[in-house]
């Protein structure tokens, strides 16, 4: 395999901290990112084969139909992907623009280590002329020590991970992209739709159990990374659509009054129906995705939907060197 370049700055004292903090406020949460370990990116991808979860095959139809339309207009000689997860998704992208540009260099980025040895699992027999570079980093934090393209490239942030950041870390997100834009880059995001609440509820709480399995998982995670005595029979999955704030929360419930030991030796109690917020799906409407844009200085190039509008895709240029 490649050599992965983490360009991580991540702090583990002040994330210890960090993490005990949010498990003392009076609504828990966990960072959502701890969901993504060996075992949580395995899970992921099942959850992505499984029969509710819409989100996956819904934009990979999308972009199997409009990849070409994409590529004449973004023509990139670099690609380069935000969580790229096992790059499943992309590869059908990679291989179309191998046929516009003899040589391609796709950057998979990723907080995990198993996501971009998937990657390149995936990407590795598809051409001597396909260069795949490995960097390990956060997305929030570690973006701006991203080096901007010597080439015309292609951002991609797929799968909806856009909606699992509130607004103000979104704009964040969006911003530092743009800024790290070249005037002839694009940035293609893929982001999942306001739609029956029913159809939303039943992609987060998958019958064979995935999501559940994948929620638990972090408190294994945490456990191990911070020593800590969470039992996951303690805690039920609970993934809701929250209408008013138009987002999936996924919590872990517990189900029985009991207490954690913390590294100080204090103990942290958990009352019964008590719940831990894991991660947040948003689900956008035009009209917030469009206020997005406005703040973080993009405009939309074009946009590609699916039949029923459950997801979209949106082809995005930084606006900085249209008004200068
Ligand atoms: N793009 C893929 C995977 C989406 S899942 C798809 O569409 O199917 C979200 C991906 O983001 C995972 O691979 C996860 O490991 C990664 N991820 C989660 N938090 C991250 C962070 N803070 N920084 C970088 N990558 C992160
Ligand atoms: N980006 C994915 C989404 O928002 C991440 C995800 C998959 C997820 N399954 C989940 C988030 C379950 C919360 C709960 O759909």
């Amino acid at each position: 395999m490649n050599k992965i370049e983490n360009i991580s700055f991540e702090n583990n004292s002040n994330n210890k901290e960090n993490v005990i903090s949010l498990l003392k406020n009076e609504k828990k949460s966990l960072p959502t990112h701890y969901l993504y370990d060996d075992l949580g990116s395995k899970l992921f991808e099942e959850i992505c084969n499984t029969e509710e979860y819409y989100l996956t095959r819904t934009e990979q139809q999308i972009l199997n139909a409009h990849a070409l339309d994409i590529l004449k207009e973004a023509s990139p000689l670099e690609i380069f992907e935000f969580g790229s997860g096992s790059s499943k998704k992309t590869k059908s992208l990679i291989s179309k623009a191998l046929k516009q540009k003899k040589y391609i260099t796709y950057f998979s980025f990723d907080i995990s280590t198993k996501a971009l040895k998937m990657s390149y699992d995936q990407l590795k027999q598809i051409s001597k002329n396909l260069d795949v570079q490995l960097i390990q980093g956060d997305f929030n934090n570690d973006i701006c020590r991203i080096k901007k393209s010597k080439r015309k490239r292609l951002y991609l942030f797929l799968g909806s991970t856009l909606g699992n950041f509130n607004n103000n870390v979104a704009v964040n997100f969006l911003n530092n992209v743009a800024k790290i834009m070249n005037k002839e880059d694009s940035f293609l995001l893929g982001v999942d739709k306001v739609k029956d609440e029913k159809i939303i509820n039943m992609a987060y709480n998958d019958k064979k159990g995935i999501t559940k399995r994948f929620n638990k998982n972090i408190l294994k995670v945490i456990n191990k990374e911070y020593k800590l005595n969470f039992n996951e029979n303690n805690f039920l999955h609970n993934a809701k659509f929250n209408l008013e704030k138009s987002q999936i929360e996924m919590y872990l419930e517990s189900t029985v009054e009991h207490s954690i030991r913390l590294p100080n030796n204090e103990d942290l109690n958990i009352g019964k129906g008590e719940k831990i917020l894991t991660e947040i799906s948003r689900k956008f409407s035009e009209k917030t995705l469009n206020s997005l844009f406005r703040k973080a200085n993009l405009s939309i190039i074009k946009s590609y939907t699916d039949k029923k509008k459950y997801f979209s895709l949106y082809l995005l240029k930084t606006k900085k060197y249209l008004f200068p």
